[in-house]
């Protein structure tokens, strides 16, 4: 059954703007990269975007001008200019949950004011990350101490999905900036090496756990917590006063409280920020411990940014715009199954596991807002790693495989670590990659060369591989809060594209719902209950349980 909200537009094949799309890519479809520089010598400069401090060359793309009119025609006749204004407006988007989308409001500067619901968002924002800032500089100028009267000197964030992959991602991006006095770890599995190695060299006198969960229900997270609290108790003994050595960001006070941490102790915010929206909300926290308040807000700042470029720029020249609608182009229309994001910097190692949460999670739907099942492929698979590193392992099929991977290179022009050569080095080897993807190498260059005729056909390159290049200036946390934003609005972009709810997750619920009920049968002391569960999951258990001893 299909239920109608303000923002259905049905079947995205149906209006003309697909249709003139799918048109134009049996036109283009035989052009190549190479064909289309050779053709337009002002390409590059005209296909190139500054946006919050980010410099997009979008130029060694299949597409032409024309390909990104007709793109900028779909996402008008699919109604993103009204999406955008919708979400940072405060509209109940997520209609599924019947919740707004405000994740722009975390990073609206002092004094803007939206009204929502008779609260201003705005002015709790900032009154959560004064509060925010206030404990960070107790604990980092050693005023905030442990139940034995130490300074804190680790800090252990503990948390899973957006709960984790923000603060982790964004710590080890900026881990130059951090407190190189203090340790800061991440755990998030619920598979007990991760604790156990997380802790297993830090003094409990001088640990602080910050346990992230919006819900406060999560099974990873509240396993993990428990663990932590016998870790310290078994460390400082049975009547140190562990409150000291804990707090909590969450939305659900209620179960903070039953959990035992104080309320006091409890950073909070709010439904509409989603778990993969959150890194800048106060799940944050171990960031501003990190790198100190000030630090933080110039993320914000980085973040508003690029929110500005959103909101303020024709969609014909919005980067995050035009990079979704490229997604969305090679998805629909050249069979891309993946996308690849190569970050050539170490701090960002991080950064492809974020953004797998934010598009997947988001975007990895088959449903429309309306309940109608969706008429083309959504999300790609997202993934990557830092360069150089994956030019020695999967670089082959990226330049020589059936697939075809549209990738993000990603590079600063300023080093953090200016040793001797390396930056150089590291830069050249990021240009070349792009440059040998969209060029590739013929036979007869190959030929010219002199290489054997035997082993042309395995040399050549094909070339046409597409690719976005961002450069940045330097790796700030301003720079990071453009970048993170940009990927945020594209995933917005293609969402709205597609049709579907980018803001709700109801693919993961069953799985947990399952892991609940096949829990007790691994544990029972007796007969397991193991009705209702296929013969494979059945016997897989039964001998997990004679392997064990049960
Ligand atoms: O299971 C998926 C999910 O709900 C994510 O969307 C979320 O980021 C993560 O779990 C953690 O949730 P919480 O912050 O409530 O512990």
């Amino acid at each position: 059954m299909t239920t109608s909200t303000p923002w259905d537009r049905g079947p995205v094949t149906a209006g003309p703007a697909w249709q003139a799309l799918a048109a134009h890519a049996r036109e283009v479809g035989g052009e190549t990269i190479r064909g289309l520089f050779a053709a337009d010598h002002g390409r590059t400069s005209r296909m190139t975007i500054e946006a919050a401090g980010v410099h997009a060359d979008l130029s060694k793309h299949r597409a032409t001008e024309r390909t990104l009119r007709l793109l900028v025609a779909l996402a008008e006749e699919r109604g993103l200019p009204d999406r955008i204004d919708a979400m940072v407006s405060g509209a109940r988007i997520n209609t599924t949950e019947n919740r707004s989308v405000l994740h722009t409001a975390l990073r609206a500067p002092r004094g803007a004011s939206l009204v929502v619901d008779g609260e201003d968002v705005v002015e709790e924002v900032h009154a959560s990350l004064d509060r925010m800032s206030a404990f960070a500089e107790r604990v980092r100028g050693d005023e905030w101490r442990g139940s034995t009267g130490r300074p804190i000197r680790a800090v252990v964030n503990i948390g899973i999905g957006g709960s984790d992959l923000g603060p982790v991602m964004s710590y080890r991006a900026l881990r130059h900036l951090s407190r190189r006095d203090m340790v800061f770890r991440f755990v998030s599995n619920v598979d007990g090496t991760d604790i156990a190695e997380a802790t297993f060299d830090l003094d409990p006198a001088e640990t602080l756990f910050i346990v992230s969960s919006k819900t406060f229900t999560t099974q990873e997270t509240m396993t993990n917590a428990h663990t932590a609290r016998s870790w310290l108790r078994s460390g400082l003994g049975p009547d140190a006063d562990v409150a000291k050595h804990f707090v909590a960001v969450s939305t659900n006070a209620v179960e903070v409280e039953a959990f035992g941490i104080d309320p006091a102790a409890m950073f909070g915010f709010w439904e509409w920020v989603g778990g993969r929206y959150s890194m800048d909300s106060a799940i944050g926290l171990s960031l501003m411990l990190a790198i100190g308040p000030a630090g933080f807000r110039d993320l914000l700042a980085g973040f508003h940014a690029m929110d500005e470029h959103l909101r303020r720029t024709d969609l014909d020249a919005n980067l995050p715009v035009l990079m979704g609608l490229l997604g969305v182009w090679y998805r629909g229309f050249f069979g891309a199954q993946t996308h690849v994001v190569l970050p050539y910097d170490q701090y960002l190692e991080r950064f492809p596991a974020y953004l797998q949460q934010l598009t997947m999670e988001s975007n990895g739907k088959s449903v429309r807002l309306d309940g109608g099942p969706v008429d083309v492929d959504t999300s790609a698979v997202w993934w990557g790693e830092p360069g150089t590193n994956g030019q020695h392992s999967f670089f082959q099929l990226l330049h020589q495989g059936t697939a075809l991977v549209p990738a993000d290179f990603i590079f600063f022009a300023q080093p953090v670590n200016d040793v001797g050569d390396h930056h150089d080095k590291l830069i050249s080897n990021v240009l070349a990659q792009a440059h040998v993807l969209a060029y590739g190498r013929t036979a007869d260059e190959l030929r010219a060369e002199g290489v054997p005729e035997h082993l042309l056909a395995h040399k050549v390159m094909p070339g046409n591989r597409p690719s976005t290049t961002l450069m940045l200036d330097r790796l700030t946390p301003h720079a990071l809060g453009s970048l993170v934003a940009l990927y945020e609005h594209v995933v917005l972009t293609q969402g709205v594209v597609w049709g579907v709810n980018s803001f709700d997750q109801w693919g993961v619920e069953l799985g947990k719902v399952m892991a609940g009920r096949l829990l007790p049968a691994l544990q029972a002391d007796d007969v397991p209950d193991l009705s209702g569960v296929d013969a494979s999951t059945a016997s897989l258990a039964l001998r997990y349980r004679a392997l064990r001893g049960r």
